[in-house]
C-alpha cells in the first residue's frame, strides 16, 4: 500500500497548473491549489511524505506561512505531533527570531517564536515550492536560531532551473517532483 516515489512524482505533476505571468509578467506561477483540493491525492502526498521521513524521525513539524501550513498541519495530525508555524514577519505576538530574505519576486522577512522548539527538538520542516531556496534557508536558519534540530526538509515541488537545492547544502532536500 502507498504510492510509490514514481506514482507520487506522477500526481504531483498531474496536479499543478502552470499560470503565465502571475504574479508578475514573465513569472510561470506553479499553482498546486489542484493538489491540495484533491482529497485521495493530497492524503498519498501527505504519507508519502511520512513515510519518507519515517515516524518517529521528528518530534514536531515546522511548515512556512502560508501555503507550507497546509502540509505541516496534515503531516502533523497523520503522525500525532503538533505544529510549529514559521510566519511572515509581524504575525507572531511574543519574542521572536527574524530573518529577512529575497523572494523570486520581492523581499520579506520570517519569524518564529523563541520558545517554539523544545533544545534539540528534531523539526520536519515543509512548504509547497523551492524556488531560489531563500525561504527554504531562512526558516531553516530560524529552526536552529530558535533551538531545533532540523530532521529533514520536504517540498513538494523543486524547481531545478534555481538555485535552492545548492544554497540549502549540504542539508538535503527532499522534493517529490523536480522540474
Ligand atoms: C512561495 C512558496 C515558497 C516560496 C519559494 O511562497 O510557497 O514558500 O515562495 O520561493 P523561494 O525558494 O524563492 O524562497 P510565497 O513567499 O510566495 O508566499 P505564500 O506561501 O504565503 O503564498
Ligand atoms: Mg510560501
Amino acid at each position: 500500500k502507498g504510492a510509490c516515489v514514481a506514482d507520487l512524482a506522477e500526481l504531483v505533476a498531474s496536479h499543478i497548473v502552470d499560470v503565465p505571468d502571475f504574479p508578475k509578467p514573465g513569472i510561470l506561477f506553479k499553482d498546486l491549489t489542484p493538489l491540495f483540493a484533491d482529497g485521495p491525492v493530497f492524503r498519498e502526498v501527505i504519507d508519502g511524505i511520512v513515510a519518507y521521513h519515517g515516524a518517529g524521525s521528528f518530534d514536531v513539524v515546522a511548515g512556512i506561512e502560508a501555503r507550507g501550513f497546509v502540509l505541516a498541519a496534515a503531516i502533523a495530525y497523520a503522525t500525532g505531533l503538533g505544529v510549529v508555524p514559521v510566519r511572515k514577519a509581524g504575525k507572531l505576538p511574543r519574542e521572536t527570531h527574524r530573518a529577512s530574505y529575497e523572494l523570486e519576486y520581492g523581499e520579506a522577512a520570517l519569524e518564529v517564536h523563541t520558545d517554539a522548539f523544545k533544545p534539540g527538538e528534531r523539526v520536519l520542516v515543509v512548504d509547497d515550492v523551492l524556488a531560489t531556496g531563500g525561504t527554504a534557508a531562512t526558516t531553516l536558519d530560524l529552526v536552529e536560531r530558535a533551538g531545533g534540530t532540523v530532521a529533514g526538509f520536504t517540498v513538494l515541488l523543486e524547481l531545478s532551473f534555481l538555485p535552492g537545492r545548492d544554497r540549502l547544502a549540504p542539508r538535503e532536500v527532499h522534493a517529490l517532483l523536480t522540474v
